[in-house]
Formats: structure tokens, sequence, C-alpha cells
């Protein structure tokens, strides 16, 4: 199932392994369906990102008030030297790649011997976002092979490949917007699919003042706003449905008892919504809301449990000097 896109200005084809199939779009409507007709009504956060999403959300990585991009760029720029000292032959496979702009830290500071033995491998739920990527970094490190995999990572993380020499990452603490229960599952995943030597690198949110974790979540442009909305147009080309997102606010706030900010969209009125997928109108009280995401904040106790849930070593902790964010480093 490779999708190849020969572009002019690329030297080399974009290759992506593309998942996201007919069988997978029958799910991703199941699986919308049951979270709209659930009480409390949910939306999982992975759709997010269809296109606009996905642009929507490199826009928040550059706000003033969303730390967590600029304050994992700096700890990855910090500790990317010693993070590549041993890499030979290196197949790194990125999970939620997003736009690849963390990766290019780590492949920045490769040599060439590195980078020419090196492969690449994004796999991302956005195919849109992996097209993109690849566009980029096959420019910027022509001597890297590269192929992407379309894919949900919580169903199909079997199709990272065995090979030993693999370092995986999983940055931007994309981790946390995973339930506790399906967040230690991973890890053991993770912790199956590794060979002894192999490296698994996690960015993960910290623990912190209420104020900054919820600006980050209410910026002043909306940009976090628009992101959160945008899922209702990502709802209405799946399930055909016909919600119309001016009529939700966006409603982000720091649940403390649970860790994490919750992200919410309420309806500004009464409304019904129809959909050829849905036997009956889904029904919306004023003020009721849909939950959109969680995302986790976490403690120095987590990490410990995560290296636990997985059978991993931790190797090292790199932070920033505000103890905002961690990247940890496992080895099996
Ligand atoms: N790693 C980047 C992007 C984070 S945004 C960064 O740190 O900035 C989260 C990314 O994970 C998006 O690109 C989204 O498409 C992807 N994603 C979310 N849920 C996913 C899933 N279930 N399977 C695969 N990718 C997923
Ligand atoms: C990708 N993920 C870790 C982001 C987060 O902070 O939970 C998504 C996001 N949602 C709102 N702003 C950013």
């Amino acid at each position: 199932m490779n999708d190849i896109n020969l572009k002019k200005t690329v030297k080399q084809p974009i290759i992506i392994d593309n998942y996201l199939s007919e069988i997978e779009i029958d799910i991703q409507r199941e699986e919308l369906i049951k979270g709209l007709i659930a009480e409390p009504k949910y939306i999982s956060s992975k759709y997010f990102y269809d296109k606009k999403g996905s642009e929507i959300f490199e826009k928040i990585t550059k706000l003033d008030e969303y730390y967590p991009t600029g304050t994992e760029k700096s700890i990855l720029t910090d500790n990317a030297e010693s993070i590549v000292k041993d890499f030979r032959q290196t197949t790194i496979i990125e999970l939620g790649s997003g736009d690849s702009s963390k990766i290019s830290i780590i492949l920045n500071s490769l040599s060439n011997l590195q980078l020419e033995s090196a492969t690449y491998i994004p796999f991302d739920v956005s195919k849109t976002a992996i097209e993109k990527s690849i566009s980029d970094l096959s420019e910027k490190f022509p001597v890297l092979k590269i192929r992407g995999i379309a894919a949900d990572f919580m169903r199909r993380l079997h199709l990272i490949p065995k090979i030993e020499h693999k370092v995986i990452s999983f940055f931007g603490s994309t981790i946390g917007n995973l339930n506790r229960r399906n967040a230690l599952e991973f890890m053991k995943k993770i912790g199956t699919i590794m060979n002894s030597g192999d490296m698994f690198l996690l960015g993960i949110d910290m623990v912190k003042d209420i104020k900054i974790l919820e600006d980050a979540y209410n910026d002043n442009l909306k940009i976090t706003a628009a992101f959160n909305k945008n899922i209702l147009n990502v709802v209405n080309k799946n399930l055909k449905t016909d919600f119309n997102a001016d009529l939700f606010e966006h409603y982000a706030f720091y649940n403390t008892q649970k860790s994490r900010i919750e992200m919410h969209l309420k309806a500004i009125s009464d409304m019904q919504i129809s959909s050829p997928f849905l036997t009956e109108k889904v029904r919306f009280k004023k003020h009721e809301s849909i939950h959109t995401e969680n995302s986790h904040k976490f403690t120095n106790e987590n990490i410990l449990e995560f290296a636990k849930y997985a059978g991993l070593k931790i190797t090292a902790v790199f932070k920033d000097s505000n103890n905002w964010f961690s990247l940890i480093q496992f080895t099996k």
C-alpha cells in the first residue's frame, strides 16, 4: 500500500506506507458516532489533525503562551550531541511526527557519516503532515533515507520495524493526550518493540503553576480556540454532519485532581445535529459541551512509572532550568 508521489523540486520520491484505508474510515466513523451519542459527549483528539488542523497546530507552537514547543526544542538543542553520540546505522522512528522540526535538531547534529547510514520514519495519522515533512527534510538532508508511515499509533505500533539500532521518539508530550490506561499500555508496547540497545526518547510536559498552564491553552490570538473548533469541520467531513463551529465556544481549564488541561466545545444554544450515518439527531442543550482533548501534565513519579510499565531503563532525564518540560532517554 505505497503512495508514491514524485515532486519536481525533490530528488527523492515521497514514499508513505498508508494504513488509513477505507476500513479505517469505517472504524473512525464508528468511533466518532460512539463519542457523539455518549453522555457526556466526546471526540478523540486525534481528529484535530486534518490539513487545516495540522497547520493551526504549527501556529500554536509559535505562540508566546504555548511554552512546550520552545522549551522542548531548547532541551533538544542543548543535549543533541550527547543523544546522538552512539548513533550508527540508526533507524529513527518518530511517532506523531507533525512538522518534524524537533527531529531536525537531532538530524542537524549528526555527522555526514551518521546521516548517510540513517533512515528516518515519520509515523503520523496525518498523511499531509508526513508529505510536507518528507518534502522539507529531503531538501535539507538529501542523503537521508526517509519513508513515512501514515497510521494510528494506538492501533498499529507493530508497524515499527523490528530492526536493530532503533531510536523511537515521541515528542511534544503527545503521550499526555492519551488517558492514563492508554498511556501505560502504550509504554508497555514500546517496551516489547524495543531490542536491547535501542533508544526511546519521550518528551513530557510537567505539572506547574496553573496560570502558565491555562494561558497556554487560552491564547490571546484565539488560535487554540480555532484549533479546537476545527475538529467539528473534521467531523462534518467524516460523518457528513451539519455542525456549525460558530455555535460553539472554546473552553479550556486545568483539572487539578486529574493533573490535566481539558479542552471542551460548549454549545451556545440548544441545537440538533444530523448525519446520514445516524438514525437519530444528536441533541445539544445550551452550555452542553463536547470534550475534545485531555493534555496530562506529569511529575517525576510518572517518569518512574512509565519506565516500570515499559520494562525500560532510564539513561537520562534532560530538563530546562524551570523544570517545565522533561525529555527522557530510555534504553532496554
Ligand atoms: N511531535 C510534534 C507534533 C505534535 S502534535 C511536536 O512535538 O510538535 C501531535 C501529532 O501527533 C500530530 O501530528 C498528529 O497528527 C499526531 N497524532 C495524534 N494522534 C495520533 C495517533 N493516534 N496516531 C498517529 N499520530 C497521531
Ligand atoms: C499535541 N499535544 C501534545 C498538544 C497539547 O498541548 O496537548 C495539542 C494542543 N492542544 C491545544 N494546544 C495544543
